[in-house]
């Protein structure tokens, strides 16, 4: 029987294996053609709200969540062809990804440009790098009801990138060793050949037990988060800093997705759906080495002023992954703030 369709990511995949279109964790596709008509209408100041103090970041973040969706989708000719808006994406997106970076350039500039204190300087951010160790995890392993659990995982669900097609996007003319390993990370991905070994499914599975679409509106953190990821990935100007972010990903992934499976299994989700997160718990151990031998060092030994470039993509992935966990407590710990 033919699985009904569920993945629906910022990669632009709504992964249609069924009949019917389902609706995405995100905005529905009438509000999202209403977002992008609004935000269309706005001067770039106030399109730009990243980087402007006096605007919120919501409305932006919406919108280039949308404008992703639609960049990677498989099209025919019939599509609009809509060049200013594709200039317009470009220049809020260039303006998020630098204001983003201007926060880690200071920090960033720590990293050593030998390629083997690189690597140990970069391994050294599961321990102190932003987000780690965040409460939020120990609290969905050890208390956090189905309910919390199930906001959470649709939030993460929005900002599911796929990490497949990020690393297909990164390893384009990268040097041969970098793009072998990015090669093999990427068959990973695709369950080396077997469909119910694909990891994206493995989320589709998850989403499917616990119904977690349309369940909420994505956070603009979530969304944000998406939109970073997409536009260092789809952009060569910032191919390095694609680079050190899906490293930074495989590098702190396994202790959260250790204690998102442990909530899973408390809550009595099955097997099958924590499936996604108890392989990544492991298999992202060894992707995180073999990313550092084979990816960074090379990358950093061929020439040290990638180290930089690398080192901002791996904080601005982890800064943007703390503000979404900093906004996750904030809802799901509302009522424990307001007794306190
Ligand atoms: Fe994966
Ligand atoms: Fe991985």
């Amino acid at each position: 029987m033919e699985r009904a369709p569920v993945r629906h990511n910022c990669s632009g995949r709504a992964e249609n294996r069924g009949t019917s279109p389902r609706r995405p964790c995100g905005p529905s596709g009438a509000r999202q053609a209403s977002i992008l008509q609004k935000w269309l209408r706005m001067d770039l100041e106030s399109a730009l709200a990243p980087v402007s103090p006096r605007t919120e970041p919501r409305l932006t973040h919406q919108a280039l969540y949308r404008l992703n969706l639609r960049r990677l989708r498989p099209a025919d000719p019939t599509t609009p062809f809509e060049p200013e808006v594709e200039i317009r994406t470009w220049r809020v997106e260039e303006a998020f990804l630098r204001h983003e970076r201007r926060a880690v350039v200071a920090r960033a500039s720590d990293a050593p440009t030998d390629a083997r204190a690189f690597t140990r300087w970069f391994a050294s951010l599961r321990q102190d790098g932003p987000g780690q160790h965040d409460p939020l995890f120990d609290w969905l392993a050890e208390e956090a009801g189905r309910d919390a659990m199930r906001w959470f995982l649709c939030q993460e669900l929005a900002t599911e990138a796929g990490f497949d097609d990020l690393v297909a996007l990164t390893q384009l003319r990268m040097p041969s060793r970098a793009k072998l390993e990015l090669a093999n990370n990427y068959w990973d991905e695709m369950g080396r050949g077997t469909e119910s070994s694909m990891h994206g499914p493995m989320l589709t599975a998850l989403a499917q037990e616990l119904e977690v679409e349309g369940l909420a509106e994505p956070t603009w953190e979530s969304l944000a988060l998406c939109n970073l990821l997409m536009g260092l990935a789809y952009n060569r100007r910032w191919a390095y800093h694609s680079i050190g972010a899906l490293g930074a990903v495989e590098l702190t992934a396994p202790d959260r997705a250790r204690l998102v499976k442990e909530g899973l299994e408390r809550l009595g989700v099955s097997k099958v759906a924590r499936r996604y997160y108890a392989l990544h718990e492991v298999i992202d151990e060894r992707h995180y080495h073999q990313w550092s031998s084979e990816v960074l060092m090379p990358l950093v030994e061929g020439d040290g002023a990638r180290a930089q470039w690398i080192a901002e993509g791996a904080l601005m992935r982890l800064g943007a992954g703390q503000r979404t966990f900093e906004r996750y407590r904030r809802h799901l710990w509302a009522d424990r703030n307001q007794a306190a």
